[in-house]
């Protein structure tokens, strides 16, 4: 049977198992201090004063609303060409999601759209870094309401020098097995230079011994799941400089072609590589991709207007037609990237 190259993959090897094995046979599996560490390493990492880690970004992202005190009558500003996470985790505060079509032409939200869409209800917005490039901070900023910059696709990632995350009240962070570092399958975390919203999500994640007047969760990670994390983050440099590199020959190998979006390769995390195709071609060319052993996806399962009930997203919806991801990941080999870009020339 011919081989495939898969869409992604984790890169996990000995020392992931070894720190695995380590903590299996300590004894102590559930949260402990190897939490405490992962959440000093990642706080040090984005520059921010500290950390909570949970059991997926997905409950990261319920619980950083919850800290900021969101809920019923509120509305909070989503990217419409994203994941449904963002959906299920403002629906479950009670507030209602208020989604924001795309760029012209590009991935990311665009925040004249929000701006005509906030209102005095509007309690936060969640700027998604989609695929690992760098969403419109300055105009999240500028709303003027507390600003969530989901960096479930962007770990790593930079602008103006500076780690993405740092720039809004609480940074979230997912370790699902194909995400920049994973803790060895699901894993979340809230970054934060708020010690207070820190501390109020590590009292929510937890309900043991406790008044049960406050509604708490058990979304707590485990010092295994933390184990791998501490090790994925000691790699991460090297994971982004990797990355950087199969883009850098993806750019060059497909300069002319009319599929690249233009993007800072200097500030991009390189989460994923999607070509843009004319609506119509994009789905033939993964079928003809496939035939060749290179799986590529539709990076975006759709966009969430049409979970809402519909309404007018031009953008996201060219966006979602014209999308195809090709693979892009640390452990992708050398002779596997040069299939990758003959199947794509060949494809095209
Ligand atoms: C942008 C974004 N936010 C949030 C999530 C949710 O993370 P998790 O799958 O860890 O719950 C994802 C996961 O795919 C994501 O891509």
């Amino acid at each position: 049977m011919k081989k495939i190259i898969p869409h992604s993959r984790p890169t996990l090897g000995r020392a992931e198992a070894a720190a695995a094995s380590r903590v299996l046979l300590s004894g102590q599996v559930a949260q402990g201090p190897e939490i405490a560490s992962f959440e000093r390493e990642a706080a040090d990492f984005l520059g921010l004063r500290a950390a909570a880690a949970v059991s997926t970004g997905t409950t990261a992202l319920e619980l950083s609303l919850d800290a900021l005190g969101v809920g019923a009558g509120h509305e909070v500003l989503i990217p419409d060409y994203s994941c449904s996470a963002l959906l299920h985790a403002v629906r479950r505060t009670g507030a209602e999601p208020v989604l924001v079509d795309c760029e012209d032409g590009g991935d990311n939200a665009d925040m004249r759209d929000a701006a005509r869409k906030r209102t005095r209800r509007t309690k936060a917005i969640i700027l998604v870094h989609l695929f690992g490039e760098t969403a419109d901070i300055a105009g999240a900023r500028a709303l003027g309401v507390p600003l969530i910059e989901d960096c479930a696709q962007a770990l790593g990632g930079r602008f103006h020098g500076k780690p993405l995350g740092s720039f809004g009240e609480a940074c979230v962070l997912s370790f699902y097995a194909t995400k920049m570092i994973t803790t060895g399958g699901e894993g979340g975390m809230v970054v934060s230079s708020h010690q207070g919203l820190v501390e109020r999500i590590r009292d929510l994640r937890e309900y043991d011994e406790k008044p049960a007047s406050t509604p708490r969760r058990n979304a707590k990670l485990t010092d295994l799941q933390a184990a791998v994390g501490r090790v994925q983050l000691g790699r991460l440099d090297s994971f982004l400089r990797l990355r950087a590199k199969i883009a850098a020959a993806y750019d060059e190998a497909f300069r002319g072609l009319d599929v690249l979006i233009p993007r800072d390769p200097e500030e991009s995390a390189h989460f994923r590589y999607v070509l843009r195709l004319n609506a119509g071609r994009r789905d033939a060319v993964a079928r003809r991709l496939l035939r060749l052993g290179v799986s590529a996806r539709v990076p975006i399962f759709r966009p969430l207007h049409h979970d809402m009930g519909g309404g007018r997203f031009p953008q996201a919806e060219r966006a979602w037609k014209e999308s195809l991801s090709i693979p892009l990941y640390p452990s992708l080999s050398p002779s596997d990237q040069a299939k990758v870009i003959a199947a794509v020339r060949s494809a095209l």
